[in-house]
């Protein structure tokens, strides 16, 4: 009886060894103390044995019974936890896998120039100001002293839309509009988009300026070649060559166009400056009282320059872009450089 009850728990033991599911830990189970079970059956016929075996073999059947309840609970626990364990596996995250970034966008040369500039004629006092594309003849024109046979007028460069309005050719309407709008001292800058009816490599229909003006009591030609000279300094790097040569605009007296020193060759001559080393970069000139009449501003009390700059042909300069075009396109390739 005793080998048996061994012999019992011994294949009890060894099944439980190789049970896989809790499906064969069931039938383990029953095969074992289930009502029918063999160890069931063995206590079953403790009845008949002679009675001072009966304790001895009891004791040892129901030791054998707890030792199997004990390694099937064994068994169920690691059947749980190995199940538990290939779930968390299967749906484990990678929180260190780097996510799906959206490919970041970059700032147009064209935003990049005019943020450049505004900023460091921010730094220098001035206040943004901007104005209407679709712009009044009156302050495209007539108030900037530019007359009605003035050839600027001319079809072949104004958008018209109708005799008195026009898509604005450049941004010097916006120093009308702020005059009207405010007393002196005036100190603005004014970036914008500008229209004319021009189209090749180094002119596009649809372009932009950043208009300057200052106005106040005792400003002269100094200041402005002062202000211009800073400007230059701060944007293109220190000690970059400015030259001032006479021209004339209609809305300034006098008048003068600024040149910088050659960005590529740095003024020793080059196909870009067309060999003279200099580069030709922005208008400007004292506030013609012209002007100041029309925008009903004292011009025995108080004097002022203005300036103008195409911002297409600093970008071309400062980031090395041989045709305007590029600008417009809206090639990623390009774009993405900058
Ligand atoms: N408005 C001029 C143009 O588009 C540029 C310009 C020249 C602006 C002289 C000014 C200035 O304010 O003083 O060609």
């Amino acid at each position: 009886m005793k080998d048996n009850l061994e012999k019992l728990l011994r294949n009890a033991l060894s099944e439980l060894s190789e049970v896989g599911s809790e499906e064969g830990l069931h039938e383990v189970r029953v095969k074992y103390l289930g009502k029918k079970g063999l160890l069931t059956q063995v206590m079953k016929g403790l009845g008949a044995l002679p009675a001072e075996e009966r304790p001895l073999v009891g004791q040892q059947a129901n030791t054998v019974k707890e030792r199997i309840e004990a390694q099937l609970d064994t068994v169920l626990q690691d059947l749980k936890k190995s199940r538990t364990e290939e779930r968390l596996k299967s749906e484990r995250i990678d929180v260190s896998l780097p996510g799906r970034r959206r490919p970041m966008g970059t700032r147009h040369p064209i935003t990049l120039v005019i943020d450049d500039i505004v900023d460091i004629f921010a730094g220098l006092g001035f206040q943004v100001e901007e104005g209407p594309e679709i712009e009044m003849d009156y302050y495209n024109f007539e108030a900037l002293n530019i007359p009605k046979d003035h050839p600027a007028r001319d079809m072949q460069d104004t958008f018209f839309i109708s005799d008195s309005v026009v898509l604005r050719t450049h941004t010097s309407p916006v120093q009308i509009r702020t005059m009207l709008r405010q007393p002196p001292p005036v100190r603005i800058i004014a970036p914008g988009t500008v229209y004319r009816c021009d189209s090749d490599a180094t002119h596009s229909p649809m372009f932009h300026q950043i208009e300057g003006l200052l106005v106040d009591t005792g400003i002269t030609f100094g200041d402005l070649k002062g202000i211009l000279t800073n400007f230059v300094n701060q944007y293109f790097g220190s000690g970059t060559g400015v030259r001032l040569r006479p021209s004339f605009f209609p809305f300034t007296e006098p008048s003068a166009e600024v040149d910088i020193a050659c960005v590529m060759c740095k003024g020793k001559g080059c196909r870009i400056c067309k060999n003279t080393g200099w580069l030709e970069v922005l208008g400007a000139g004292m506030v013609d009282p012209e002007v100041f009449r029309h925008v009903s501003y004292d011009a025995e009390k108080v004097s002022g320059f203005a300036f103008g700059m195409g911002i297409e042909r600093i970008a071309m300069l400062r980031y090395g872009i041989s045709d305007m075009r590029l600008l417009f396109e809206n090639d990623v390739r390009f774009l993405s450089q900058f």
